[in-house]
């Protein structure tokens, strides 16, 4: 019996978890603005303003043991007998009566029962505000009174993240608190340049506080056992530097079967700097906004009514595409996780989860672009002004900064420069967004380059500009210059690097560089092609791009081409990676997905044959590895891809980004089998039983999953932030269910399973409802060979936009 550590319950839109040692800890994220968290099952993580790096608001310590320790902790108090306990498990492990976490979209609850008292903790973060709300409700279920002590807990962070973690010569000195009202502030840096508070409230009176942690900890003790809480009495401790704190203690009595709710309030305010000080002049912070927002928060209808408002939020949102397909596994991804997902990448790009500190990344180029592909759809006003501050960072030279910080939307090279292929997903988001809304005046929105004012030109030109960073980058075989490396971080072929420690992606890169990337060729057709339907959409022919799309196409049969499969690259020395030629790291998966998708070689065989070559070589029960055979050797000349174990990150784990592009390239040449059934291999509800293997949260995609020479195999690692849930989702929805928005109309081209005998679907596109069913006779594969709209059929596929507000009933046939 594979061991269980929760269920899907797919009425609430939850994913219940039934014991709190999950064997890793398994998160959610809080907020969809601007205020952000993550939140574990044991309700350990960190909330931050914007940028976690610049204004982080409570502190976390990663790769820490116990893992996960430090978070949004209440302790429970019986003041009768002393006993304490963690009503979510962490920090104190009690064993508690029962436990069940409730992983929501955008909130978590977690509950549990110890010594006869019940507790039950919301957490979530209001739409329209800087603040998260932890509810709590107490039942006391014994038959005698009940005297209680409810202890809140959270450790701020002085704001920057990265100089918190490092620099305690000086953050030993300045930290600030100051308390009022029985609201804690914590105003490290308010006296100087800062014009912003953290504060933390509750809603009923204090018997105490404390905000200097060696306080309400003890010295040399941890989160699981506070002396504060011990003796059932907070100290009033005022931070003076050191490590600034929030505990509220309070007192209950609850009688037999009385439930009580406290509610706490932490939060982040700005004040006008002219306004920061009450009285002016004073140093002491004006509290007027944080007072207001606070004593609003603390009511509970206004905590009940603005849970209601995030649930309808989400309810809305995910209206976009509803499917009831015959396989549960796909349905619940499609409805619920795999959107969720995407927002969640949206908003984070790589930058805050437990595998990315919010310290390394801020939010990088091409990961942002591919994430609108999935988002697009889901939220089109945010995913145009994305799509704008994305192009506002674009260089000049078309070129791209690898990331910009969300807080100040200014590139930078801090994680390296020069991935020859970022510019070009800028061209396949703006196409997404353009195909989802039909807004074409987006692409006479004037946008400047690197955010230089006076520097504007219409987005298009940026597009253009984009393609010709390729055309100008061309090598020896007419293929893409590959620049420090393409999609692939890990494949630097002209950086090498023999000094331990040494990054490959800041090293030197070789001026003369001549490394070429058939990925890279790929993308541009892809790019190119998009590029000449915009082109078309404002009136030209495209016919330039189209023709440059061609002219790439016959440079990777000529030279990428390696007679079963797609070669890889050709390294500095003209070497060639990917290839039958190689001892190792003989076929990669990327050029294989990519050049298919862009249509290479559909019409004459090639296509399928690389594709089966992945079949033959690179899939595993476990999805697709990245490449085989994995280096086991260090190669100088590819980078950090060797410096990997076999089996590991890009070195032949399934990286399951790449999974999806196979699933596409399959539904293109029309095997529905083959698409689905990788679908299903990385699909997280599908492994949920092997969730003691897999060991990552079931709900959402992982980056990886250790490929077959790993001593590991099976086990995912990095989940949340990956292009995998863009690009997955675009994979089943638009490719095996085949519903897919295109400039002139949403196209029903379904390439299903054998085994099914068709599925119904609502889209919301541009407006209009479409009531979309598809039939088909079980054990036939096969695509769309009759569609109807309103009863009536159509020419082709391609259904064109119906006015908005109205329903349109399309039937599609396959036969
Ligand atoms: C990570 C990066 C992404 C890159 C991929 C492959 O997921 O965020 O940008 O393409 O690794 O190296
Ligand atoms: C990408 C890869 C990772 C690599 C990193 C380089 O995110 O996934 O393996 O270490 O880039 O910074």
């Amino acid at each position: 019996m594979p061991v269980r550590y929760g269920h899907f319950d797919d009425d609430r839109r939850e994913y219940v978890i039934t014991r709190p040692d999950t064997p890793l800890p398994w998160i959610n994220y809080l907020g969809t603005e601007a205020f952000f968290g993550i939140i574990s099952n044991t309700a350990g993580g960190y909330s931050y303003y914007r940028d976690a790096r610049l204004r982080r608001i409570t502190r976390y310590r990663y790769n820490n043991v116990p893992a996960d320790t430090g978070g949004r902790y209440i302790y429970l108090r019986d003041n009768a007998s002393g006993a304490y306990w963690s009503p979510s498990w962490q920090p104190t492990q009690r064993k508690l009566d029962s436990y069940e976490c409730r992983h929501g979209l955008s909130y978590t609850q977690i509950s549990s029962a110890y010594l006869g008292i019940r507790a039950q903790t919301l957490y979530f973060v209001p739409i329209g505000e800087t603040l998260e709300v932890w509810r709590l409700r107490i039942r006391n279920e014994r038959d005698e009174a009940a005297r209680l002590s409810v202890f809140s807990s959270v450790e701020f962070c002085l704001w920057n993240a990265q100089d918190d973690a490092v620099n305690f010569q000086r953050n030993y000195s300045t930290g600030e608190v100051d308390v009022s009202g029985g609201v804690i502030y914590h105003t490290t840096e308010y006296r100087e340049r800062r014009n912003h508070v953290a504060y933390f409230a509750c809603s009923e009176p204090l018997a105490g506080f404390d905000t200097q942690r060696e306080e309400f900890l003890g010295a040399y003790r941890g989160w699981d056992r506070p002396a504060a809480v011990e003796r059932g009495e907070s100290g009033g401790s005022i931070a003076h530097g050191w490590a600034p704190v929030g505990s509220h203690h309070v007192r209950l009595t609850l009688a037999p079967g009385e439930t009580r709710e406290v509610i706490f309030v932490l939060g982040y305010q700005e004040n006008p700097p002219e306004g920061k000080f009450d009285p002016p002049g004073s140093g002491v912070v004006q509290k007027k906004g944080a007072e207001q927002v606070i004593s609003r928060w603390l009511r509970p209808a206004t905590v009940t009514d603005g849970f209601e408002q995030l649930r309808e939020s989400w309810t809305a949102l995910l209206g976009t595409l509803r499917v009831d397909t015959p396989d549960a596994d796909t349905n619940r991804m499609v409805n619920i996780w795999n959107p969720y997902q995407c927002l969640v990448t949206f908003l984070m790009s790589r930058s805050v989860s437990l595998f990315e500190s919010g310290v390394d990344r801020g939010m990088g180029f091409r990961d942002s672009n591919q994430d609108l592909l999935g988002f697009a759809a889901l939220a089109p006003a945010r995913a145009r002004a994305r799509l704008l501050d994305l192009a506002s960072t674009q260089l000049p030279t078309g070129g791209a900064y690898h990331q910009f910080q969300p807080l100040t939307k200014r590139g930078n090279n801090d994680i390296g420069s020069g991935f020859n292929d970022d510019p070009l997903w800028l061209v396949l988001a703006a196409a997404a967004y353009l195909k989802e809304t039909g807004d074409a005046g987006i692409l006479d929105e004037p946008v400047p380059y690197d955010n230089e004012p006076g520097s504007a030109t219409p987005l298009y030109e940026h597009l253009e500009r984009a393609v010709q960073y390729t055309l100008d980058r061309l090598g020896p075989h007419s293929l893409p210059l590959i620049g420090r490396a393409d999609w692939n971080d890990c494949l630097n072929l002209n950086c090498f690097s023999d000094t331990p420690g040494e990054s490959f992606q800041t090293t030197v890169n070789r001026a003369d560089g001549s490394a070429e990337s058939v990925f890279i060729a790929g993308l541009f057709i892809l790019a190119a092609r998009e590029l000449a339907g915009l082109a078309q959409l404002r009136g030209g022919s495209g016919d330039g791009y189209l023709a440059a799309a061609d002219k790439m196409a016959a440079a990777v049969v000529e030279h990428g081409w390696d007679g079963a499969w797609f070669r890889r690259a050709y390294d500095y020395f003209g070497n060639v990676v990917g290839s039958s030629e190689n001892d190792e790291g003989q076929i990669f998966v990327e050029p294989q997905g990519i050049c298919v998708l862009a249509g290479v070689g559909v019409d004459n065989g090639i296509a399928t044959r690389a594709l089966d070559s992945v079949r033959e070589r690179l899939a595993t029960e476990h999805g697709i590895v990245l490449v085989h055979p994995a280096y086991r050797r260090y190669h100088v000349e590819l980078g950090e891809i060797s410096s990997y174990p076999p089996g590991y990150k890009e070195n032949a784990s399934v990286f399951c980004h790449t999974n999806p592009w196979v699933m596409i390239a399959e539904a293109m040449v029309g095997r529905g089998d083959a698409a689905f059934d990788y679908y299903q291999r990385i699909n997280p509800s599908a492994r949920e039983s092997l969730s003691e293997l897999h060991r990552c949260e079931p709900y959402v995609y992982a980056q990886m999953i250790a490929g077959k020479e790993a001593a590991t195999h099976g086990e995912a690692k990095n989940s949340w932030l990956t292009g995998t849930a863009a690009w997955n989702l675009v994979a089943i929805t638009q490719w095996i269910l085949g519903i897919r928005a295109e400039l002139d109309g949403l196209r029903i081209d379904p390439v299903l399973p054998a085994a099914w005998p068709g599925f119904t679907a609502t889209r919301r596109f541009r407006g209009a409802t479409y009531e979309i069913s598809v039939r088909k006779p079980a054990g036939l594969a096969g695509r769309a060979s009759l569609v109807s709209v309103d009863g009536e059929p159509i020419e082709g596929t391609l259904v064109p936009p119906a006015a908005p507000g109205s329903t349109v009933i399309v039937e599609a046939i396959v036969s």
